[in-house]
């Protein structure tokens, strides 16, 4: 595998970006960034305190400002935010980046999951129906990924697995 290849994430909330991410990272040697621990990093707040106090928009604009940082990864393992490939233009930019894995799963069983860990703004106060909805629109983002990975069934180590295996294989043909 191309050492100096970034291997970027994307994924509704709840996809298991994060863990599987740490462990992918883990078995290749790499560094692990996630574009959230960056914004905080940067911007000294929560991401729970940022949408709060300056709302969606501005997080919107603090995950874009990213976009300059992360051209400059080389080698990394890269978990996105789940609304950071949904805009225009997005995916290009990060396919320009790295290869692209879409870790999907079922709508009601990222639900779950997402609802199950951590604080998530972005679930706050929704009912379902517009959390899915959230969903639908974003899974044609998702849907550009160069690999796709269906997660239902699967444990972190598992997932891991088949995206090395992936991985491997693409290397091969390309
Ligand atoms: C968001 C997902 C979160 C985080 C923020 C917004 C979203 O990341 O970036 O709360 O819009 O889906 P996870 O996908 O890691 O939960």
């Amino acid at each position: 595998m191309d050492a100096g290849e970034n291997i970027i994430l994307v994924g509704f909330m709840g996809a298991g970006k994060s863990s599987v991410g740490r462990l992918l990272a883990k078995r290749l040697g790499r560094c692990f960034v996630e574009t959230d621990d960056l914004i905080v990093a940067r911007d000294g707040r929560s991401i729970a305190e940022i949408f709060r106090a300056e709302g969606e928009a501005r997080f919107r604009q603090l995950e874009a400002d990213l976009l300059d940082l992360l051209r400059l990864k080389r080698g990394d393992v890269i978990a996105t935010g789940g609304g950071f490939p949904c805009r225009e233009g997005r995916m290009e930019a990060l396919k320009a980046m790295g290869t692209v894995v879409w870790l999907a799963s079922e709508f009601e069983a990222l639900y779950a999951r997402a609802l199950r860990s951590g604080s998530r703004p972005m679930l706050e106060g929704k009912p379902k129906e517009e959390v899915a909805a959230l969903y639908h629109g974003r899974e044609p983002y998702y849907r550009q990924a160069h690999l796709v990975v269906e997660t239902a069934g699967l444990g972190v180590d598992q997932v891991v697995r088949r995206i090395l295996s992936l991985l491997r294989q693409r290397e091969r043909v390309g």
